[in-house]
């Protein structure tokens, strides 16, 4: 149950980009493709459309770029660029070294597999690199699940989509964001979701539901545990976007009032390591953050792995950055 240790150096986020491609798939077309109806699809997983098409790298790049500009540093400037993606455009070498040319980076860059906790594992990963000295970020995540989804599978047609969405992490002086965080995985579980190399991806649907449930809340409260805070104290919750359903069981067994959860999935389905970020820049955008407010993102995704962190947001980290 890591807590941040007294003295650790600290990170802020400071800039936010996200991507979707442009091909809107609604539930209407895919009762054109499968045996299914929109009502069942917002009733059992909350989800109306979704976005696919675009490579990993592609998608990365644009959402690179617009967290870049935000966050007003030249690509030189970063010390390394974290990729959080389960669907790398190839086997070798890692996606991150695609984007990190085309973005201009210059620092080190790397992929994280983590599936849909992937981008609170680059989280974690950014702030150790920060704490050991490096002082600027990129951190991605993004999956392009169309690829690897069968089309004829109703049980996993109807929720995998592509999209990303990319932070800036910078060194403050001082203690920064992150106050407490957890990270999980159960490969004894690994038979629950899975695609073998060149295959698509099987899925057990209510296995992966009840145990979803189930490792979110545990990751959940060891964190707010280790920063030291409680569920009363959240003011956004940011969880990965699979299901309303799971979400809302999540929410319940923490104590944690559904509006203060940030969802997207009724728009962009599952896009697995990119959905907390794209969640995240929602939020953000729509003024649902305000300065001091405590923020807890938790993820779960195939391994089984589970992944959650506490960050305090501060408005004014521009400012604060060494
Ligand atoms: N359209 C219409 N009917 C359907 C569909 C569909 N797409 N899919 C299943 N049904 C039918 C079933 O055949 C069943 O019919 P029956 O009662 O006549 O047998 C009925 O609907 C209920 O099916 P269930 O499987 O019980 O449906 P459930 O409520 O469990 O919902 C779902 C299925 C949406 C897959 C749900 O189990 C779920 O979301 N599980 C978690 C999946 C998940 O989050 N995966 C991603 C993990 S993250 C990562 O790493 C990518």
């Amino acid at each position: 149950m890591p807590a941040v240790r007294p003295g650790t150096r600290g990170a802020v986020i400071t800039g936010w980009g996200t991507a979707l491609p442009p091909k809107i798939l609604t539930n209407q077309d895919l009762e054109g493709m499968m045996d299914t109806s929109h009502e069942w699809i917002v009733e059992r997983t909350g989800i109306e459309e979704r976005r696919i098409g675009g490579t990993t790298a592609g998608l990365s790049i644009e959402s690179g770029r617009a967290a870049l500009e935000m966050s007003g540093l030249d690509p030189e400037e970063i010390d390394a660029l974290i990729l959080a993606t389960t669907t790398p455009d190839r086997t070798v070498p890692a996606t991150s070294a695609t984007v990190e040319h085309e973005l201009g980076v210059t620092g080190g860059a790397f992929d994280v597999n983590a599936a849909c906790s992937g981008w609170v594992y680059g989280l974690v990963t950014a702030h150790g690199l920060i704490a050991m000295g490096a002082e600027k970020i990129l951190l991605i995540g993004t999956d392009t699940l169309a690829r690897i989804t069968d089309w004829d599978d109703r049980n996993t047609a109807i929720l995998f989509a592509d999209g990303s969405g990319a932070v800036v992490i910078e060194a403050v002086e001082g203690p920064g964001q992150l106050l407490g965080w957890h990270l999980d995985a159960d490969g004894a579980a690994e038979r629950f979701l899975y695609a073998d190399v060149g295959d698509v991806m099987k899925m057990e649907g209510k296995e992966v539901f009840r145990r979803a449930v189930r490792i979110m809340v545990d990751s959940a409260n060891k964190s707010m545990e280790a920063a030291g805070v409680s569920h009363d104290d959240i003011a956004l919750v940011v969880p990965h976007q699979a299901n309303k359903r799971i979400i809302t069981a999540a929410c319940e067994r923490l104590g944690i009032a559904q509006d203060k959860a940030a969802i997207v999935l009724d728009r962009t389905g599952n896009t697995s390591s990119a959905s907390i970020p794209l969640a995240l820049a929602d939020a953000l955008e729509n003024g649902r953050v305000g300065d001091g407010d405590l923020i807890l993102f938790v993820g779960f995704g195939a391994g089984m792995t589970a992944a959650s962190a506490v960050i305090r947001w501060s408005t004014d980290a521009q400012e604060l950055r060494t």
